[in-house]
């Protein structure tokens, strides 16, 4: 035994946390738990979280001001060195939290073992996780913004391109493409305030709570509060520690804001085939077929539509993974880390990407306009003109099916038809009636507010400019 004791016992040293072990890790098991590859990215954060408490130790008279001064220079050497590609990364040390102690340690000596005093990798991964959160939650609202400009100059761009709105698939009325394109800026002012909703939720700080039941020492977590800026700090240390709600909310707002751009995907997909031949996408955002020498396909937005599932996938994950957990750090808390990292990289790209998308996108009114021409997307216009001459809108709405019928038996459609044709099936047409069921007449009478018409539409855009200018000063 004392043989072996002693074989180990220079590997063992090498652990943080090496003193009550008789046996190092075994290589696999270690590779298995260490975090280190996907949670060096939390390093910025680490290091802020590790200076905030160092001087909140030194505040408090826990550790002098001297050692306090040497952690904090140790730290920020660290992170040059991170920065600068020059810091070696080590699997034994598990995750980022031990080996930015264990370089300190070795670069500072003893001063730097007093780091973790009052501390505990659960409740500083905790920390770490809520600064990182609540950077990322910014970067996300600001390509959101992004999004929204591009939606919102397309739409004045197009102002006034008449298409075919749908329901059922089907053509159902007249509508502007750009009263359709502001449709998606306000789903993604959904998205925005969902996630400033996320933000409160992880603005809260969770260091001080130690492994799970708070600390024998005199710390201070207000001033650690108002060092990192948080807004409150956890009441409780059991739930500070174990609370994923903020990372199951991000990865929430995170699935919707991706079912959004899947769906908008889906309508840009549709949009470029030949049977609608809507719109076309810029060639430097296509593929071509390695067999079929014709094609231009719509990738991106068919990979975005993909990646949603990918994006629901890791929200799901994390669920299951929180259910059913006892109180407090169990390390399945450990996984929710890569599918949240892998969550914000797909949305933040899928974001940008889309962005351009809609940019390059050119716009076929000619086709559209010919979608809502040789068609019955007028029907409604046609029964509302009736209505508006007093028949009841039952019966007008049956004069209109009857009319329709008679189109389609005839090959023709309702502006073709002469007026005594109408006025077989009521005696209430008149000349005015070609004006009215004319798409442009269509489009302007739904004047009702968030309708259709230019009006409205141009409404919907003065308020997302105002929107734009409030945010970028509040
Ligand atoms: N790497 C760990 C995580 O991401 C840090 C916390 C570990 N705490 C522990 N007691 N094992 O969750």
């Amino acid at each position: 035994m004392s043989q072996n004791f002693n074989a180990d016992s220079a590997e063992k040293t090498s652990r943080l946390w090496g003193g009550r072990f008789e046996k190092s890790t075994d290589e696999m098991i270690n590779d298995f738990q260490a975090s280190i590859n996907f949670d060096k990215r939390l390093y910025r954060e680490d290091i802020a979280g590790s200076i905030a408490h160092a001087k909140m130790l030194a505040k408090c008279k826990i550790i002098s001001d001297a050692d306090a001064q040497k952690i904090i220079d140790g730290l920020k050497k660290i992170l040059a060195q991170i920065e600068d590609g020059k810091f070696n990364f080590s699997v034994e040390l598990e995750d980022i939290h031990m080996n930015v102690e264990k370089a300190l340690t070795d670069l500072i000596g003893e001063a730097g073992g007093r780091l973790h005093t009052a501390r505990s990798r659960n409740d500083q991964v905790a920390l770490d996780m809520h600064l990182y959160m609540r950077r990322t939650v910014q970067e996300v609202q600001d390509l959101i913004l992004e999004l929204q400009k591009s939606l919102v100059d397309a739409a004045e761009k197009n102002l006034s391109v008449i298409m075919p709105g749908y329901t059922h698939l089907q053509r159902a009325q007249p509508i502007l493409f750009s009263h359709h394109l502001m449709a998606y800026f306000q789903m993604l002012k959904r998205d925005y305030d969902r996630f400033s909703g996320v933000y409160e939720r992880a603005d809260i700080m969770p260091l001080g709570a130690g492994a799970l039941a708070g600390t024998t020492f005199p710390i201070d977590r207000e001033f650690v509060k108002t060092e990192l800026n948080f807004s409150e700090v956890y009441m409780n240390s059991l739930d500070a520690v174990s609370d994923r709600d903020y990372i199951l909310e991000f990865l929430s707002a995170a699935s919707i804001l991706m079912i959004h751009l899947s769906r908008l995907s889906e309508e840009t997909i549709l949009w470029c085939s030949r049977e609608f031949n809507f719109v076309e996408l810029d060639d430097a955002h296509c593929t071509g077929s390695s067999m079929m020498p014709q094609k231009k396909n719509p990738d991106v937005p068919e990979l975005v539509r993909g990646k949603a599932g990918r994006v629901i996938g890791h929200l799901n994950a994390m669920l299951v993974t929180v259910k059913s957990l006892p109180l407090a750090y169990n390390k399945d808390l450990q996984e929710d880390k890569e599918g949240l990292f892998d969550a914000i990289d797909t949305i933040k790209f899928c974001l940008k990407v889309y962005a351009q998308i809609i940019a390059g996108m050119k716009v076929k009114a000619e086709n559209m306009r010919r979608a809502v021409e040789e068609d019955f997307s007028n029907a409604t216009d046609l029964a509302d003109y009736l209505v508006k001459k007093n028949m009841p809108f039952r019966q007008a709405h049956e004069v209109a099916g009857k009319l329709v019928h008679y189109c389609i038996e005839r090959g023709v459609y309702l502006k073709d038809l002469s007026l005594d044709e109408f006025k077989t099936f009521s005696d209430k047409f008149d000349a005015d009636i070609y004006d009215a069921i004319k798409a442009e007449t269509c489009v302007n009478s739904r004047n009702s507010l968030g309708g259709t018409s230019t009006a409205q539409v141009t409404k919907q855009i003065e308020i997302a400019k105002k929107y734009f200018a409030d945010i970028v000063t509040a």
